[in-house]
């Protein structure tokens, strides 16, 4: 492993301050796409709160990345991320199930695990901050979802599924086994091991997501599909 876990850890923290950063853009955009078609929805104010959690996050990212000696970025991508052959309204939902159903929840299942270790005190309370707000951004995808599905067809959002999860994992979490040495000090500084991720990442996708999508109305078959095919 390249500089050992410390900079392992540097460099983990610096990627969660940029994915925070887009998170804020990106929560930001499609409150206001979402206020322009269902001016009713409460969704778009807690985007407007999830906006700020998510830039209050990025600056206790940085700190942990800068804590471990890593140089902090300061550049933000927001590319909108669905498909151009949806339709407007489609493609925020389509944003919305990837970001806050897939990611959040992800996310806070990640941050649970970690939470569970013996991670360094700063790193503990970080954590602790983030997990409390990323369970609320989870149910705003949940949220706007059934919304959607109340007055429209969402059964289009199944082929998409497996687009979705390819956008939010790095294919080497199924590819790669390399023996990992550095394991239990990475934990200690908030990041998971590749096998545990994956284990997570698996278990929360078959136990709440995907249920939660077909409560909705959204076939899982190819999600499944998707699965089969690299936890062969
Ligand atoms: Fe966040
Ligand atoms: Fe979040």
């Amino acid at each position: 492993m390249n500089g050992g876990p410390r900079r392992e850890a540097g460099e983990a923290w610096a990627f969660r301050a940029r994915v925070e950063r887009e998170a804020a853009r990106r929560f930001e955009r499609l409150g206001a796409a979402i206020s322009a078609f269902d001016p009713g929805s409460p969704v778009p104010a807690l985007l407007q709160r999830a906006a700020g959690d998510e830039r209050r996050h990025a600056v206790l990212c940085a700190e942990l990345c800068a804590a471990y000696g890593q140089p902090v970025d300061e550049g933000v991508a927001d590319e909108p991320i669905a498909p151009a052959s949806l339709g407007p309204r489609a493609a925020v939902l389509y944003e919305m199930v990837a970001a806050c159903c897939l990611t959040e929840t992800e996310s806070v299942a990640t941050l649970a695990t970690l939470l569970s270790e013996e991670a360094e005190p700063r790193v503990r309370e970080v954590l602790h901050e983030i997990a409390r707000d990323e369970v609320v951004h989870s149910r705003m995808g949940w949220a706007h979802l059934a919304r959607e599905a109340a007055v429209q067809d969402v059964s289009f959002l199944s082929a998409w599924i497996p687009s979705m999860l390819s956008g939010t994992v790095d294919e080497g979490l199924f590819t790669r086994d390399e023996p990992e040495p550095d394991a239990e000090a990475l934990l200690r500084h908030g990041v998971l091991p590749r096998s545990r991720k994956r284990e997570i990442f698996v278990r929360t996708l078959e136990e709440v997501v995907l249920p939660g999508l077909e409560r909705l109305g959204v076939d899982a078959g190819p999600a499944r599909a998707w699965l089969a095919k690299r936890s062969s």
